[in-house]
């Protein structure tokens, strides 16, 4: 067994998101978002459960913060509100909004911990969406006021800034496939969204970097390495269309200026675009959208199978046993990290990467003594860090890792059915319990090293 040491300089993190843990969806003037909206409609959500008060955390936050600085984490990626900042989306901020994160990035700053800030983290104000949400061009411009605002407040002290959150499932889940907010099903106007995500992360940049010099700007993508089913002509194809349509359609645009011809092609072929343009395109569009990045963000969960459908398109499939699942149903495949973070550098060339969200979901036992037992999560995170110290001695410039998550939370359409904390959450009392992954993280950080092969 050995010792993997992690560089000196390392980021060592936690990452949550407002809508998941805030709550307070009214207080202090706070608009209404996307997610506030969808979570009223019947059906939307697993347990029918609701974004607030999910872990109260608007009124904690100071606890949480010692949790933080109990975990002893060098670094902290939360997400501020759109409609706590700006209500309806738009006009000047809202004071008692921007208020909340400037006290929470100088508590951080005070305890040693660095800020790294997302602006969208899926929680569009519900009055943007309502006059067409991220399918309408406006929305793009809307979100880079928003960003310049979030800046001007908090750029003196705010360095590292994320403009979205895994653009692929605002645009696929969102306005696609009708399992996200706001639960459209139109492949035109996810496609549209995903390019005005794009052009608005590119005028976002603009506008942060005009208004705090020295601001390290970057992106966050949810990206997972297609695994042909079998090997297959169809299969091997319907993985490469897998590829196209999940991680190069963000990619290509944001280093080579593009999207990805082939994928281009898959989209024609599927009646979702017209041959030979791309109508949402604009000129100058795509020289905005490529624009160095100063660093690439990666959200990692787990590979996908994927099979041709009988249309050919293509099916990710379950991994069949002996496969772990987690309890989202996502394979536990490690290997997978260190070939997505090898791939980004040998296709293009970021020039730093963190790994922004990695963690899993496992039905924990109740609290015993004080702290929940979750040997498979210690596993699970043990395995993807020794994955990223695999890649960073291979030479991928890897700058940091944050765990997802802190708390258990507010898991989307899954409601409270999915607990990825290092903490456990009681969602009727807001009792936090450390589980022994936030223990085991805990020892992890202060020792910048993981186990190689350790048992859990
Ligand atoms: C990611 C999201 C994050 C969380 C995890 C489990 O897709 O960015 O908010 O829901 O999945």
């Amino acid at each position: 067994m050995g010792i993997l040491n992690f560089p000196a300089d390392f980021a060592w993190g936690v990452a949550t998101s407002a809508q998941q843990i805030e709550g307070a969806a009214g207080a202090d003037g706070r608009g209404e978002s996307i997610w506030d909206r969808f979570a009223t409609e019947p059906g939307r959500v697993l347990d029918g459960s609701r974004p607030d008060p999910a872990c109260d955390h608007y009124r904690r936050w100071r606890e949480d913060l010692e949790r933080l600085r109990w975990l002893g984490v060098n670094a902290y990626r939360f997400s501020t509100a759109w409609p706590r900042v700006l209500p309806t989306g738009r006009g000047p901020a809202h004071a008692a909004g921007l208020d909340f994160y400037s006290r929470l990035v100088d508590a951080l700053l005070g305890a040693g911990i660095t800020p790294y800030l997302t602006l969208n983290h899926w929680d569009l104000p519900q009055a943007l969406q309502d006059a067409g949400g991220w399918p309408a061009r406006a929305t793009a411009f809307a979100f880079a006021d928003y960003a310049d605002q979030v800046a001007r407040r908090l750029g003196d002290r705010v360095r590292f800034w994320v403009t979205h959150n895994e653009p692929w499932c605002v645009a696929t889940l969102g306005y696609e496939e009708g399992a996200h907010a706001p639960g459209g099903r139109n492949p035109q106007d996810g496609l549209r969204a995903a390019h005005h995500l794009l052009l608005s992360h590119g005028l976002a940049a603009e506008r942060i970097r005009a208004v705090a010099p020295g601001a390290q700007v970057g992106i966050v993508l949810n990206l997972s390495p297609g695994w042909p089913a079998t090997d297959s002509e169809a299969d091997r194809d319907a993985a490469r269309q897998f590829d196209g349509l999940f991680n190069r359609w963000y990619l290509d645009p944001l280093f080579r200026g593009r999207y990805p011809a082939d994928a281009i092609a898959d989209r024609v072929r599927r009646g979702h675009l017209p041959a030979g343009e791309l109508p949402f395109l604009a000129e100058g569009d795509l020289a905005r959208i490529s624009a160095p990045l100063d660093y690439l963000g990666v959200n990692y969960y787990g590979r996908t199978i994927v099979t041709a459908g009988q249309d050919g398109q293509p099916r990710a499939v379950p991994a069949a046993p002996p496969a772990e699942l987690t309890e989202m149903g996502w394979e536990v495949h490690p290997e997978g990290l260190a070939s997505v973070l090898q791939r980004l550098v040998r296709e293009y060339a970021p020039p730093a990467l963190y790994i922004t969200e990695n963690g899993a979901a496992f039905a924990d036992p109740p609290a015993a003594g004080g702290r929940i037992a979750d040997p498979r999560r210690v596993s699970y995170l043990r395995e993807h860090l020794v994955a990223a110290h695999q890649a960073l001695s291979s030479g991928v410039p890897l700058a940091g890792y944050f765990a997802w998550t802190l708390l258990d939370n507010f898991e989307w359409n899954q409601g409270y059915t999915k607990r990825f904390g290092l903490f456990g959450v009681d969602f009727a009392t807001g009792e936090r319990t450390p589980k022994d992954s936030a223990f085991w993280y805990r020892e992890t950080i202060a020792a910048q090293a993981v186990a190689a092969g350790a048992a859990p």
